[in-house]
């Protein structure tokens, strides 16, 4: 054994890599998810396609709940899209819900229900990328190749010494080289679920327990003192704030409501008739707005309520509004594109977090 591993002896810690890895999933994980050992590709499709922006603690009920509701590819190909939203409803990211449809009505139809067997032809398929393509190939078909997320880049950032920016061209291919280069070609399944659980428990971004990491005599940032410092990103994320005035139009025990379609957040979920600014307005303004809009008269309603502050943040954006209770005192306009629905009727609907937040504290008044 080296005494003090030097970034030079870099030899010696890819030798030492997948073994080390191996050996800490065999002895001390035991970390439990129910896709873990599976070999159904749809099952495992449907597991990463959730994982890709949900932590495992929130995706399990969705994961149990889909494959419950759609054992078969087949099944979720032939839902209708409301009831797949509805049930993707607060997992957030709805383009990977957008996709999970047209990828598995393409399966369904295309291929008869057979899931592609390489990586090539799944990482063609919508909603799959390099990481997705690696997790499926190699856990449901055995095939070599490595996965390459945040994790992974913390986990080799820190034990190999890495300083290249994990967020640029040239990082991120410097990275990929190195994972496939250490990834146990024997058994590319439970490696690369080993090393994500491994980033998750041991090498976390906080906190990381290198005092019973197998790792810790030959981690570079261990040795270094650089746990801190690795990985190294290069870009800030730039965050855009924006407004949304929701006007709760009620007349009759119904409320308006309408799909998103434009190509932005929350695509294909629903909402009420949306004011959005870049700053914050008076209700004066936004009911200008509403009316210039057409959704309102100057005499046909009253406002009966204008909610407190609500916020979201989202990866680049941060959405902060509220909901303004309007009452009609004659028949609604129509709006654009717009039904007018009961609170039962609501309910069949999937709606961004934003707005169950509100739904939520209006109806336990
Ligand atoms: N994140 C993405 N895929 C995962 C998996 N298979 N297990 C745990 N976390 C993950």
């Amino acid at each position: 054994m080296l005494k003090k591993v030097k970034k030079e002896d870099d030899a010696y810690r890819k030798k030492q890599f997948s073994k080390l890895l191996l050996s800490w999933n065999a002895t001390q994980n035991n970390r439990k998810m129910p896709w873990k050992g599976e070999k159904d590709p749809y099952k495992i499709w449907v597991s990463e396609i959730i994982l890709q922006q949900t932590r495992v603690d929130q995706g399990l009920a969705y994961f149990n709940r889909f494959i419950e509701r759609f054992p078969t590819i087949h099944q979720l190909a032939n839902a209708s899209d409301n009831k797949i939203f509805k049930l993707w409803e607060g997992l957030g990211y709805y383009s990977r819900c957008k996709n999970l449809i047209t990828t598995a009505r393409y399966i369904s139809k295309n291929l008869k229900g057979r899931f592609p067997d390489s990586y090539e032809k799944i990482n063609e398929l919508a909603g799959i990328g390099p990481y997705t393509a690696a997790a499926i190939s190699s856990f449901a078909f055995n095939l070599p190749y490595a996965v390459v997320d945040g994790n992974v880049f913390r986990v080799l950032a820190r034990i190999f010494g890495l300083s290249q920016p994990t967020d640029s061209g040239k990082g991120k291919k410097y990275f990929s080289l190195l994972a496939n280069e250490v990834l146990d070609k024997r058994e590319p399944g439970n490696y690369n679920q080993a090393i994500m659980d491994f980033g998750a428990i041991i090498c976390k971004p906080l906190s990381p327990l290198c005092e019973r990491c197998v790792f810790n005599k030959i981690c570079f940032a261990f040795l270094y003192k650089r746990i801190d410092e690795l990985p190294v990103k290069k870009k800030k994320i730039n965050i855009r704030k924006r407004w949304f005035y929701y006007l709760v139009i009620e007349n009759e025990n119904k409320t308006t409501v309408r799909q998103r379609k434009d190509n932005d957040i929350w695509q294909q979920l629903y909402e009420f008739p949306l004011v959005e600014t870049k700053k914050e307005e008076t209700l004066n303004k936004i009911l200008k707005n509403a009316q210039k809009s057409g959704w309102i008269t100057e005499k046909n309603y009253e406002v009966i309520s204008v909610s407190a502050l609500y916020k979201q943040h989202l990866s680049h954006q941060l959405i902060v509004g509220k909901f303004i209770g309007i009452k009609l005192k004659t028949k609604g306009l129509p709006i654009e594109k717009s039904i007018w629905v009961t609170k039962n009727g609501m309910k069949k609907l999937a709606f961004p977090k934003f707005i169950n937040q509100y739904l939520d504290e209006i109806n336990q008044q």
